[in-house]
């Protein structure tokens, strides 16, 4: 862990974020969601939810107006322990009690069913504390018999390049010196998933694998959630033999694709606001014996 963190610098690329996509508030606007201020800011993100802000604008505008209303010292007042779980002591909603389907005001439901692809991403990434909370937040991924048989490499600056190569090697390119191949480039972050699935009399490697498959989608929700953009990208190479060995990869193990992240370009994030895409029609996934 000290290696994973030391190896970038931490906080570099969420600093930069806030400033550039997220206006003034910075790591701020964090403290305020949790210094026990999370009562009177969920009500504001579901305030900004029915204007018709998406969920990380929604969440970062009910931040800066909760900061704004406290006084210096009564959120601290309010406690802001912590659990061995590692989440804060402060209560959430209460998920056993059913509530109102309703995909706009509910923020989850909102943010599932509002979660887009980003195929071309900006340069600024979440740091590695901030990919280490994300997948503290997905590792509640349904797992039968809690094998955890999936893992997420993380490959950044030119470990991307070695990517490259491993898939030219694979598929026969012979390039000119100096050219590179540009796929892996379309990120400065990719986040490879490893489907890790281990022998278990009553666990067979399907199920495994739909964990890892699980983890993926939910480590998708959760960048979304949090204002990142990401595209989950696979591709007919990525278990070939020079792509299997970059990774280290042992038999038994699939690698399910890379999630290539970044910043939303301004240019996604005005689309996103007022997109209408038709999200299809429920029927066909539902159905009785
Ligand atoms: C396991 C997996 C692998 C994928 N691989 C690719 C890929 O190699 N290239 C691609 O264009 N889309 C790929 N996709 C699809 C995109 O991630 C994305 O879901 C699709 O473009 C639809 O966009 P949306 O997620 O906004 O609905 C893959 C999806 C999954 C789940």
């Amino acid at each position: 862990m000290g290696e994973l963190m030391g190896g970038h610098k931490k906080g570099k690329h969420k600093d930069k974020k806030h400033k550039k996509s997220k206006g003034s508030t910075g790591k701020d606007t964090d403290r305020a969601y949790d210094d026990g201020a999370c009562q009177v800011t969920k009500e504001r993100v579901r305030a900004h939810f029915l204007d018709g802000n998406t969920g990380p604008w929604a969440k970062n505008l009910a931040a800066e107006e909760a900061k704004n209303a406290q006084p210096a010292g009564a959120a601290a007042a309010a406690g802001n322990g912590s659990s061995e779980s590692g989440l804060p002591t402060r209560r959430g909603p209460d998920y056993s009690v059913p509530s109102s389907i309703d995909l706009v005001a509910d923020p989850v439901l909102h943010a599932l069913s509002t979660r887009r692809s980003i195929s071309k991403v900006d340069p600024e990434t979440p740091n590695d504390a901030d990919l280490l909370e994300l997948i503290r937040s997905i590792s509640s991924v349904a797992d039968h018999k809690g094998l955890r048989p999936w893992r997420f490499l993380i490959i950044r600056g030119d470990d991307r390049h070695r990517l490259g190569e491993a898939l030219d090697e694979a598929g026969g390119v012979r390039r000119k010196p100096g050219e590179v191949n540009q796929k892996p480039l379309r990120a400065e972050l990719l986040l490879a998933l490893v489907a890790s699935p281990t022998k278990h009399e009553k666990v067979p490697e399907w199920e495994q694998h739909a964990t890892a498959a699980g983890a993926g989608h939910l480590l998708e929700l959760a960048l979304w959630q949090a204002g990142w953009g990401v595209m989950w990208r696979s591709g007919t190479l990525a278990n070939s033999e020079p792509v299997r060995r970059l990774h280290r990869l042992k038999d038994s193990e699939l690698l399910m694709g890379w999630f290539y992240i970044g910043a939303v370009p301004e240019r996604y994030r005005q689309r996103l606001a007022t997109s209408t895409r038709p999200l299809p029609s429920p029927e066909q996934f539902l159905d009785t014996l």
